[in-house]
């Protein structure tokens, strides 16, 4: 085939408008067909379909055969309600709206939003009809990446696993892994190609509604979920695919970046810091889990003063040309729209989406007004340069390759074989039980034993609800099993009695179901009173009308519990038998009096569909509790933030207090309280004892980029099998520039039977050291570091590491 030549393709230009608009600024060899632009002249295989070539030759191939409005189509989410009834969740109807088809995905091509409740053969018939057109009747055959929702299970009736906080107190990567796995099992099979999941922003402004969907307050602990989170769901290779694909599943790491702490805890507020806060804090999780994550998502806030979606700094700066990231960026819901109606940076639709182009976003997200389709007029007329739609639209195609979709972008038709299989269902249990925190437990309160009592009261209106948190269907709680559902099931061949009374409802100030329950307490040889938080599924949260405390744009003022619970709490308390109270939340409950006064405390994050049974196990000792706080606990919001790895000097404490006989104690930080919270990052107790000796570094002396590692014997001393989180602490002693008090830098959970010792070694890298320093990079100084191991609540052993 002869190389066709700059002037040729001017020439040809002259006759349809596309292939103007397709040459323009390209001096490509044409060795296409003009006509048939997914094929070649010499009729031999283009390149971008050759499963055997390199994904950037593949890309190369394909870039230039798309006209400029074909590009801007793969920058933008479409939505398969364009061709697919979906109103009806129960619908079972298989027809699709060929006009709307078509319309659809001439203009909204590069992903499709499936996220759905919907029956399962009929999103495979819609995800089907969707690709087969895309590849079989579009001219290039660009298959579409079909996205979910799934930070805490797949959302179109897959499993429900506990919320990402809960799935954070396990503290077992491994188990994380697995369980990310099986949400991508869920998802594959239908069609589906990305999940929006996992949330790494992190939660130290616990007044935000969103604190459930994060991994908690710690950026070390936040980036070996998300790493574990990453791994396990794109694990794997999509079926019949090419040999270069590398993952089965996009997983979206979000919200890119510091969304986590805004103003006030309101949603979507501004975030205020610096470069050293944004580098050692907020970007830390990211930069250990995404790199090889095949999709990221802006946050709606701005931090210093700059929109996420217009951040040159974050998106390019870093995520592109510091870290390398080559894949998918794309904007949140209607999140390009809001630097006109939020943000107020930008008048008009053109400079938005110009805005956002240029700094860094790849794709636009619907749920607002499609920005982006304002492209193609902003690039003929020159406001837009066409090398950054290039740059752009390279990205995506590269994810797609890199999944393997232009080979099978298709269901399989196999697809039930990996839905709520028996196989996820042991695993979820297992996470369910892991999740679980011990908080108190006076005098051995717990477990309870089922041979020896006679009957239990379950007080409280969390017993017989399931309490899922946000980012999960209509009605999915159906598919959970209540704490009361739980408790029946696991005594239903003793003898012990349950004893329920609602107490009150979780939001009303109603005191009028206390008598109730203070007759099933009298009745009870102990009492098990469940409050806390509640959210609602994404329809309901979203819904007027409705209410929750938790959730997506569900912020809090204060931390105490709501309405009646603390006056039933009180009640209980005061008719003598042992009370344990259970916290089912979705972030910190601030009640200073139930630490003091309650026998035992439990805190159960939302959980997932075994959530109920998996706390009577605990409750019952059927397994000993092995779950970690990932976020401190205040005293009251007045209080916070109360993360543990606060800089030096940040917690002075001079207590003062209001004793319980009102007589008032005057202290300075706080006047009348504390700020030491109720419990720590890193705390939770088991029913074994654990003692720890023989500490041991790898080198007492390192250079500044040697890793090392830090070995310890773990014994169990008490009577039961136990699991236990290793926990290494370190501190830079002298730093130049302000350092934490304390920071983890590993952590590792062991299984150890009743008796037996574990030698276990934490890895550490040299550059976990690392701080930001004046000169704005990372460094690792030569100095003494303190290293503790432990809990955050209790060292066991200590020594010292010498950097030089
Ligand atoms: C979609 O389905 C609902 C009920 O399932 C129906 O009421 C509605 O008219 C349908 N919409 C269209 C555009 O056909
Ligand atoms: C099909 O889609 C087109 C374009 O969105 C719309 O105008 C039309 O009403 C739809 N037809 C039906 C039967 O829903
Ligand atoms: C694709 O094209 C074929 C043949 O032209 C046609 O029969 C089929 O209906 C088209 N499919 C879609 C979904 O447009
Ligand atoms: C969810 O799946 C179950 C089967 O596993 C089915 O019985 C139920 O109807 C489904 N619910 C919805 C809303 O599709
Ligand atoms: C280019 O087109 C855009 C969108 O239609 C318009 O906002 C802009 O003013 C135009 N610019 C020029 C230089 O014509
Ligand atoms: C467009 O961007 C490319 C690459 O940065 C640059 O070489 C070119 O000069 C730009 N064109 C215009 C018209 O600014
Ligand atoms: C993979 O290819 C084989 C043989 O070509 C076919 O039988 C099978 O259905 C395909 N699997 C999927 C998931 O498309
Ligand atoms: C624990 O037991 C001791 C002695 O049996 C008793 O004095 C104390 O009040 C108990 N503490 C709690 C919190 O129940
Ligand atoms: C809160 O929502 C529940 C349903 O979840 C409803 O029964 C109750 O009446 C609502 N209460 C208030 C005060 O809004
Ligand atoms: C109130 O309690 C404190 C101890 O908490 C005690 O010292 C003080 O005497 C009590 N005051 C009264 C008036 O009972
Ligand atoms: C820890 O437990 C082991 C085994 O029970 C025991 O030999 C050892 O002395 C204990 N060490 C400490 C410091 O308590
Ligand atoms: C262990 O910690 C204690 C208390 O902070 C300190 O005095 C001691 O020097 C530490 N030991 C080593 C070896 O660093």
């Amino acid at each position: 085939m002869a190389p066709t030549t700059w002037s040729r393709i001017c020439a040809a230009g002259v006759l349809t408008g596309t292939i103007v608009t397709l040459a323009r600024g390209s001096s490509e060899d044409l060795h296409f067909s003009l006509v048939s632009r997914g094929t070649n002249l010499d009729g031999s295989l283009p390149v971008y379909k050759d499963p055997n070539a390199l994904i950037e030759d593949r890309v190369n191939d394909l870039l230039p055969r798309m006209t400029i409005e074909e590009k801007v189509a793969q920058l933008i989410q479409g939505d398969m309600n364009g061709w697919m009834n979906f109103t009806d969740p129960l619908d079972d109807t298989l027809a699709y709206n060929q006009t709307g088809l078509e319309l659809m995905l001439a203009q909204k091509s590069g992903a499709v939003w499936g996220g759905y409740l919907t029956p399962w053969d009929k999103f495979v018939y819609g995800a089907t009809i969707g690709q087969k057109y895309l590849m079989e009747n579009t001219t290039l055959g660009i298959p579409a990446i079909v996205q979910s929702e799934g930070l805490h299970g797949f959302t179109n009736n897959g499993t429900i696993w506990p919320s990402p906080i809960g799935l954070a107190a396990s503290f077992n990567t491994e188990l994380l892994q697995q369980a990310a796995s099986t949400i991508a099992d869920e998802a594959e099979g239908l069609g589906f190609h990305q999940i929006f999941a996992p949330v790494l922003d992190l939660s130290r402004e616990l007044r935000w509604g969103r604190v459930e969907e994060n991994f908690g307050e710690d950026p070390f602990l936040t980036g070996e979920m998300g790493n574990a989170y990453v791994t396990g769901l794109q694990s794997g290779r999509r079926r019949n695919t090419s040999s270069t694909a590398i993952a089965r599943m996009a997983a979206t790491c979000k919200h890119f970046a510091a969304y986590g702490s805004p103003q006030g805890g309101l949603n979507i507020a501004q975030v205020s810091g610096g470069e050293r806060e944004l580098r050692t804090s907020y970007l830390r999780p990211f930069n250990k889990a995404c790199v090889q994550a095949l999709g990221i998502m802006t946050a709606y806030a701005s931090y210093d003063g700059v929109p996420a979606v217009a951040n040159t700094h974050l998106l390019t700066d870093i995520l592109r040309n510091e870290w390398g990231y080559p894949y998918l960026v794309t904007s949140d819901a209607g999140s390009v729209d809001l630097l006109i109606t939020t943000h107020g940076v930008c008048e008009t639709r053109e400079c938005a989406a110009k805005l956002a182009l240029e700094n860094g976003v790849q794709m636009e997200m619907g749920g607002g007004t499609y920005t982006y389709l304002t492209l193609p007029d902003q690039v003929n007329n020159g406001t837009v340069n066409v090398s950054y739609i290039d740059e752009t639209v390279k990205t995506i195609l590269r994810t797609k390759f890199a999944l393997g979709l232009f080979e099978n972008p298709y269901p399989y038709p196999d697809y039930l074989s990996t839905l709520r299989t028996p196989a996820t269902r042991a695993l979820l249990h297992q996470m369910e039980q892991e999740s679980i925190v011990l908080l108190e437990n006076h005098n051995a309160t717990l477990p309870l034993s089922p041979s020896t009592l006679r009957s239990i009261a379950l007080i409280g209106p969390q017993v017989a609800r399931v309490s899922f948190g946000d980012y999960v269907f209509f009605n999915a709680s159906n598919n959970g099993i209540s704490p009361l559902a739980g408790f029946t099931q696991y005594l239903a061949n003793t003898s012990v009695r349950i004893n329920y009374a609602e107490g009150c409802e979780l939001w009303s100030s109603d005191l009028s179901g206390i008598g109730d329950a203070l007759e099933m307490t009298a009745e009870s040889d102990v009492a098990v009173v469940m409050v806390g938080t509640w959210s609602l599924d994404q329809t309901l949260l979203w819904a007027p009308g409705t209410n929750a405390t938790t959730g997506e744009h569900v912020d809090l003022s204060d931390l105490g519990l709501v309405g009646a619970q603390m006056e039933l709490v009180k009640a209980v308390k005061s008719v003598g038998k042992p009370v344990v109270v259970v916290l089912v939340s979705g972030k910190p409950v601030a009640e200073p009096w139930i630490q003091e006064n309650a026998d035992a405390v439990v805190q159960q994050f939302y959980p997932g569909e075994l959530g109920g049974l998996a706390l009577a196990e605990i409750i019952f000792g059927a397994v000993s509790p092995s779950g970690k706080l990932p976020v401190s606990f205040p005293r009251s919001v007045g209080t916070t933030p109360v993360f543990y790895d606060y800089l030096k000097g940040s917690r002075p404490v001079d207590p003062g207090m209001v004793t319980d006989n009102g007589t008032l104690v005057f202290g300075h930080q706080y006047v009348l309280d504390t700020p030491v919270p109720l419990w720590s990052f890193g705390h939770g107790l088991s029913y074994t004892s654990f003692n720890y000796t023989d500490l041991e570094l790898s080198s007492d002396t390192i250079g500044t980029s040697d890793n090392f590692s830090v070995s310890v014997t773990v014994h169990n001393s008490g009577g039961m099998d136990a699991k236990e989180v290793v926990q290494v602490y370190m501190t830079d002693l002298f730093s130049s520039v302000v350092t934490p008090n304390q920071m983890l830098v590993g952590f590792q959970k062991v299984e150890i039977p009743a008796g037996g010792s574990q030698r276990v070694t934490v890895e550490v890298e040299a550059a976990q050291l690392g701080l930001w320093a004046m000169s704005g990079a990372w460094v690792v100084e030569p100095g003494t570091f303190a290293v503790r191991v432990g809990t955050s609540d209790e060292v066991y052993l200590n020594t010292t590491l010498v950097v030089v």
